[in-house]
């Protein structure tokens, strides 16, 4: 093989004349008779390539039978191409390199699915065949995109002073809110270490131990239901800072944010970011990242439902209406598509009128006969004529988060969150706790290690359920692209979160006993954040496929596709864990 003395995506004009060497992948071969043209790629762009058989000395029959992803090394002359040739949309357009030397490298065998159309292949395919799926330009480019924003992080937080400090990934099962994945110890048999689901505890410890400004970009691990937007490994921005409060994290961390759109796609973000209570989140938007590209607002319709004859909302905790500008235009099936949307989030339907001629017509108008009851709803919640008001009336969380979700749906369909723009929003004030019904306790909204708003005890034990936390999330076009909070640094109010937690002593020192044990021994205020580092990229790519932004990703059931994990392991290997598998799931 020859070695290269130039990329595939270098030779311009200047070069025209010089000899030079190109090795790379076959893109596309076209045979005009006795010439054949083939683009040559390498991940630095593609040059064509020409053998012309009037002068090309080798054999020019191994030429015509080049085919797509053959690698080679090729020896030629730069050369103008011809006019009408050139190709503006090419870095390479101006110029061709006409071939005197070949060397087949290796021939690719006959591919799974073509390379300059990846989506005409079913995902898991490309997912099995993931090796070739990364030389598409749209993953390459991702890619990319991924290693700029590693780039970013690491400068602007090292000038920032924080020190990158790497923690254990066989750790202490300490479970945040998902699933440890487990991982058996060969020497200890029946114990086991947990693959972190972040590394909360320990930045917590390297605040004690004086790091004040720690910064990681670390693997962690959670075995939960995935979605689009999440991966059973996946990788976060972890930061901690001590001597904090909020305001300092959130300038420090919107400086962050700013810096890597900045850096890596070039576009300016506010120097700082709104906020938005997480009690008016979820009011107006329906949600906790909500997408705040399209002003679309739930409102609250219950006094007008109230006032009408349609008895079924009566009793609702809320009844909350969605105006959705030339919604008029929807058919009856559409709007039994968006009844069968909300009936995933439990709403148990979906009321709707439209407005015309400047009055309420179809759905559940005919209750409202009262033509000043119809007014006033028009006016109050600014409906025009072309326009349908969805209405749920429901428990709240369920009324809320159907018609969120609606909102967001007709946002994509309708093209209104389809503005370009990226819209960071602070969420904050989050409820300490959550009341599983359930298992008759509660459960930390953020994670247990997060401080409540007030700093007397008292309140702890008076009335957690209506406490806020002193968490928050930065959210971006209706994701979540982080979450933090400033911590217990306490060792008594940590102890007794645990308490609320539903874990006696017992339990909180077996599995958290050495933080509070650490937290006795000077412990400075502290607080931090985690950037979601595969959703961050996925908004600068711009995809909304987590799994479009990870070289080698899991499918939505954590499997890899390409390597086939998980596998089953030998009896041997498993007999060294004394582990014996009783039932074998299908
Ligand atoms: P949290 O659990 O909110 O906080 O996670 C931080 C951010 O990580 C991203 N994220 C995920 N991304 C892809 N796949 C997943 N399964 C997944 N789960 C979470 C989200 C989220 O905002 N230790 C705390 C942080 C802290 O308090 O400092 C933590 O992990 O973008």
């Amino acid at each position: 093989m020859n070695k290269r003395t130039h990329t595939c995506g270098e030779l311009n004009a200047n070069h025209v004349g010089e000899s030079v060497v190109l090795n790379g992948w076959v893109n596309t071969v076209r045979l005009h008779g006795q010439v054949v043209f083939v683009d040559l790629r390498d991940r630095y762009g593609k040059t064509q390539i020409v053998f012309n058989s009037e002068d090309y000395p080798g054999d020019f029959d191994a030429v015509k039978k080049l085919s797509m992803e053959d690698v080679l090394s090729v020896t030629g002359t730069v050369q103008n191409r011809g006019e009408g040739a050139v190709n503006p949309d090419l870095s390479t357009g101006e110029i061709e390199v006409m071939i005197s030397k070949m060397e087949m490298l290796n021939e690719a065998a006959p591919l799974p699915f073509i390379i300059s159309d990846r989506h005409s292949a079913e995902e898991d395919l490309r997912l099995k065949y993931r090796y070739i799926e990364l030389r598409t330009d749209e993953l390459q480019n991702n890619l990319k995109i991924r290693h700029k924003t590693y780039q970013a992080v690491r400068s602007y937080l090292s000038g920032q002073d924080f020190m990158e400090v790497e923690t254990p990934v066989l750790m202490k099962s300490t479970p945040e809110g998902a699933r440890d994945y487990l991982v058996p110890s060969r020497i200890h048999h029946g114990r086991f270490y947990a693959l972190p689901q972040s590394p909360q505890i320990y930045k917590q410890i390297l605040m004690i131990s004086g790091y004040d400004r720690y910064f990681q970009i670390v693997k962690c691990f959670r075995d939960e239901d995935l979605r689009a937007d999440r991966q059973p490994e996946f990788t976060q921005i972890d930061i901690e800072m001590s001597f904090v409060d909020e305001e300092m994290i959130f300038a420090q961390m919107e400086g962050l944010t700013c810096n890597v759109f900045k850096e890596v796609i070039g576009v300016d973000l506010p120097k700082s970011f709104p906020r938005l209570t997480w009690d008016d989140a979820m009011d107006t938007f329906g949600s906790d990242k909500p997408d705040t590209r399209f002003d679309l607002f739930l409102q609250d319709v219950k006094p007008f439902t109230d006032q009408s004859d349609f008895n079924a909302f009566k009793s609702a905790e809320i009844v909350k209406g969605l105006v959705v500008p030339g919604g008029a235009k929807y058919s009856r099936k559409n709007i039994d598509g968006f009844t069968y949307f909300v009936k995933k989030y439990k709403a148990k339907g979906l009321a709707w009128m439209k407005a015309d001629g400047g009055q309420l017509t179809g759905g559940i108008s005919k209750f409202f006969d009262e033509e000043a009851l119809q007014k006033e709803l028009i006016t109050e919640t600014g409906m025009n004529d072309g326009d349908i008001i969805f209405i749920i009336g429901d428990e709240k969380e369920i009324t809320l988060t159907a018609l969120g979700a609606l909102r967001v749906e007709i946002g994509k369909a309708e093209g209104f969150s389809n503005t370009g723009e990226f819209k960071p929003i602070w969420v904050t004030d989050f409820p300490m706790f959550e009341y599983d019904a359930e298992a008759d306790r509660y459960i930390a909204m953020h994670h247990p290690f997060t401080a409540p708003s007030s700093s007397d005890i008292k309140d702890l034990e008076t009335d957690p359920g209506s406490l806020k936390s002193r968490g928050y999330d930065l959210t971006m076009n209706g994701y979540e692209i982080a979450g933090g909070s400033i911590r217990n640094h306490k060792p008594e109010f940590q102890a007794k979160i645990f308490e609320l937690l539903g874990m006696d002593e017992a339990e909180a020192t077996a599995r958290f006993g050495f933080l509070v044990e650490a937290l006795k021994y000077g412990t400075p205020p502290h607080g931090g954040i985690a950037f979601g580092f595969d959703r961050l990229v996925m908004l600068l790519a711009g995809t909304s496929n987590i799994r479009d932004v990870i070289a080698f990703p899991k499918t939505t059931s954590a499997t890899s596709l390409m390597d086939e994990a998980p596998s089953s392991v030998t009896n041997d290997q498993l007999a060294e864990l004394n582990i014996r598998i009783v039932n074998k799931k299908k």
